[in-house]
């Protein structure tokens, strides 16, 4: 494989007592889709968190295409090319949807005149299934339109790595088919993804690789097939919830 567009070594974080990450190792290839797995609380969204840089690790380093992450601002670490989307939908509530996916565009892709900028949101909305509803409030969708327009937001900042915190929960068969070739069709764009997800019909079918955490420790790598078998791994994690 190429260099990895992610390095992230011994990174830990706690919280009060509690070590939410702890001594976490992995790294991204271009390109790639990697699986993070794992039961509610085992640290999934904080590895994300401090991957954009809500807030910082205790320790560790994350190096992304070469940079270090550490003391960047979030708006840096989001022009440098990483995205999310969020498990619970942050909507800017009052604003059109056109002006939601605007703001990422603003706020996270290099400087452009406002008409490109909008026929890049015209773009993304189509992307993501919400052609005809660009000037409908925000607001006025439901949760899982919504969270298409998070999507488009986090993908109008051009990222290099985009980061999906359980994008896929809470569609029904349907929808969950088209999300599947939605983020299949990303990927065949040439971006890397992290994929945070419980649906494992998804984490089959897109990841390349996963790694699986228990209370912020990686207790597995390998394809999803591999990891999905682990003894392991079903023990903690796919035992309670039959996945
Ligand atoms: N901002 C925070 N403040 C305090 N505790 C947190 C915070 N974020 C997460 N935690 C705790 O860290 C642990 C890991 O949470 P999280 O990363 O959200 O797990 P996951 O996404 O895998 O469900 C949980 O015990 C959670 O309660
Ligand atoms: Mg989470």
């Amino acid at each position: 494989m190429s260099t990895p567009i992610l390095n992230v070594t011994d990174l830990s974080k706690t919280f009060g007592g509690l070590k939410a990450v702890d001594a976490l190792t992995f790294a991204v290839e271009q390109g790639e889709t990697l699986g993070l797995i794992g039961p509610n609380g085992s640290g999934k969204t904080t590895v994300l968190n401090i991957l954009t840089a809500a807030f910082p690790s205790d320790a560790g380093r994350v190096t992304f295409d070469g940079n270090e992450i550490a003391g960047m601002p979030a708006y840096r670490v989001c022009r440098a090319g990483i995205a999310r989307t969020f498990q619970l939908v942050r909507p800017l509530k009052g604003m059109s949807v056109a002006d939601n996916v605007l703001v990422g565009r603003i706020y996270g892709a290099a400087a452009e005149p406002i008409a490109p900028a909008r026929k890049k949101v015209r773009e993304l909305l189509d992307l993501v299934g919400l052609g005809g509803r660009a000037e409908m409030p925000v607001d006025a969708l439901t949760y899982i339109d919504q969270k298409r327009v998070e999507l488009a937001r986090a993908l109008a900042a051009d990222p290099k790595l985009l980061l999906l915190d359980e994008w896929l929960a809470g569609l029904n068969p349907t929808e969950l088919e088209a999300g599947i070739t939605l983020v299949r069709s990303l990927k065949g764009r040439g971006l890397a993804i992290i994929l945070v997800e419980h649906v494992m019909h998804a984490v089959r079918s897109l990841c390349d690789r996963c790694i699986v955490l228990t209370a912020g420790r990686c207790i597995a790598e390998g394809s999803p097939e591999a990891v999905l078998t682990n003894a392991e791994v079903k023990r903690a994690y796919l035992g309670d919830d039959g996945a």
